[in-house]
C-alpha cells in the first residue's frame, strides 16, 4: 500500500465511529456504532452514558475498520480524531485513543473540527474542495459559509436559537415521536399535506442568520387544537412544519450564493439526509442554474469517514497536531486556519 492512509475516530456525541481514508479520498472502511437505542428511552443524549459506551466500543471498532480495509496499524500514516465541538466527556474518548495509537505507532496525530468534517463531506467522491457556498444543517448547528479553500471559511450566518435538527427533534418530541425526531418527521411528512398548516417562516429581515424557535412555538400552540391520534393530522403537521424549515433553508442559501457569487452549493449534516430537503434543493438549484453537491446519505449523520477525509485534506497542507492538543467543546470552525 503506497498511498497514505489516515485512521480517524469520531466520538463527539452519541455515535462511536472509526474510518480509514486513503490519499485520493477513497473510504477504505467506515464503521459506526449507534447509541440511539440507549438514549431513546431518555428522549435525548445522556452525556455520561454516551462516553461510557464510547469506551466500550471504540477499540473493537478500530480493529473492525482495519480488518474491513485489509490493513494493520503499520499501514496507517497518521491518526486523527474529532476534538470539538461536542460533548467534552465524549470527545475525550476518541481523541485519547487516537493519540495513544499515534504515540504507540510513532505516527502524527491530527486534531479535527467536527464541523469541518460535515463541511467537506459532500466532496468525498470528488477528492478536492473547490470554492463554494456551504450549508451545514445538523442537530447542533445551522451555518451558512463561504468556502474558498481548506481552512478559508467565512461564516455568513448561523442559528440564533435552535439548530435545524434540534427543531426537528423538539417538534417530534411534542408530537410524541421517538428520538431522534428528524427521520420520523421525514417519514410522516411523506404522506402529509404540506399546505395543511401555515407555519411562520422566520427570514430575520433577509439576513443570513436563522431562527427556528418561533416555528417550534407555533407548533406547540397548535397542538391542543389537534387530534394527533388521527394519523392524517399527524402527517399534515409533520409535512407543514418540515416545509417551513426547508423554505427558510432554501431561500437563505440561494440568496447567499447570489450575493457571494458562488455557483456551487454544498449541503451537509444530519438534516441534509431529509428526503424533501434534497428534492427541494435539487429543484431550486436546477431552476437557478446552480450546481448542487449533497453529502451521500450515509455520510450526512455523524460518521468517521468525513473526519478521516477532512484529516486527509489537512494532512496534505502539512497540518499535524501536538499530542497535548486539548478537546474544545466550542471549537470555532472559522478560527481553524490552514497549514
Ligand atoms: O449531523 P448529526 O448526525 O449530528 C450533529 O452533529 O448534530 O445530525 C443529527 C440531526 C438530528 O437532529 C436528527 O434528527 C437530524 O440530524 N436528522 C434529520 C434526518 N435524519 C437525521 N432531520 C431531518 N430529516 C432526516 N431524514
Ligand atoms: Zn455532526
Amino acid at each position: 500500500m503506497s498511498a497514505a492512509c489516515i485512521l480517524a475516530l469520531e466520538t463527539s456525541c452519541d455515535e462511536t465511529a472509526v474510518a480509514i481514508v486513503r490519499g485520493d479520498g477513497a473510504v477504505l472502511s467506515s464503521v459506526v456504532a449507534s447509541q440511539i437505542e440507549i438514549h431513546r428511552v431518555h428522549g435525548g443524549v445522556v452525556p455520561e452514558l454516551a462516553s461510557r459506551n464510547h469506551v466500550l466500543h471504540a477499540r473493537a471498532l478500530v480493529e473492525q475498520a482495519l480488518t474491513d480495509a485489509g490493513l494493520t496499524l503499520k499501514n496507517i500514516n497518521a491518526f486523527a480524531a474529532t476534538v470539538g465541538p461536542g460533548l467534552v466527556s465524549s470527545l475525550l474518548i476518541g481523541s485519547t485513543l487516537a493519540k495513544a495509537l499515534a504515540l504507540a505507532e510513532g505516527k502524527p496525530f491530527l486534531a479535527i473540527n467536527h464541523l469541518e468534517g460535515h463541511l467537506l463531506s459532500p466532496f468525498m467522491s470528488l477528492g478536492e474542495i473547490p470554492p463554494h457556498l456551504a450549508l451545514i444543517v445538523s442537530g447542533g448547528h445551522t451555518m451558512l459559509l463561504d468556502v474558498r479553500g481548506i481552512g478559508e471559511y467565512e461564516v455568513l450566518g448561523r442559528t440564533r436559537d435552535d439548530a435545524a435538527g434540534e427543531a426537528f427533534d423538539k417538534v417530534a418530541k411534542m408530537l410524541a415521536l421517538p428520538y431522534p425526531g428528524g427521520p420520523e418527521i421525514d417519514q410522516h411528512a411523506s404522506s402529509g399535506n404540506r399546505q395543511a398548516f401555515d407555519f411562520p417562516r422566520s427570514m430575520l429581515g433577509g439576513g443570513y442568520d436563522f431562527s427556528f424557535s418561533g416555528l417550534k412555538t407555533s407548533v406547540l400552540y397548535l397542538l391542543p387544537k389537534l387530534n394527533l391520534a388521527d394519523a392524517a393530522v399527524l402527517n399534515d403537521v409533520c409535512a407543514s412544519f418540515q416545509e417551513a424549515v426547508i423554505d427558510v433553508l432554501v431561500e437563505k442559501t440561494l440568496s447567499a450564493s447570489r450575493d457571494q457569487n458562488q455557483k456551487l452549493i454544498a449541503i451537509s449534516g444530519g438534516v441534509s439526509c431529509n428526503t424533501r430537503l434534497r428534492k427541494r434543493f435539487a429543484e431550486r438549484c436546477t431552476e437557478e442554474g446552480l450546481q448542487l453537491l449533497l453529502a451521500e446519505p450515509r455520510y450526512t449523520t455523524d460518521n468517521a469517514a468525513m473526519i478521516a477525509f477532512a484529516a486527509m485534506q489537512r494532512w496534505k497542507t502539512g497540518y499535524t497536531s501536538p499530542l497535548e492538543t486539548d478537546v474544545d467543546p466550542n471549537f470555532n470552525l472559522a478560527a481553524f486556519h490552514a497549514g
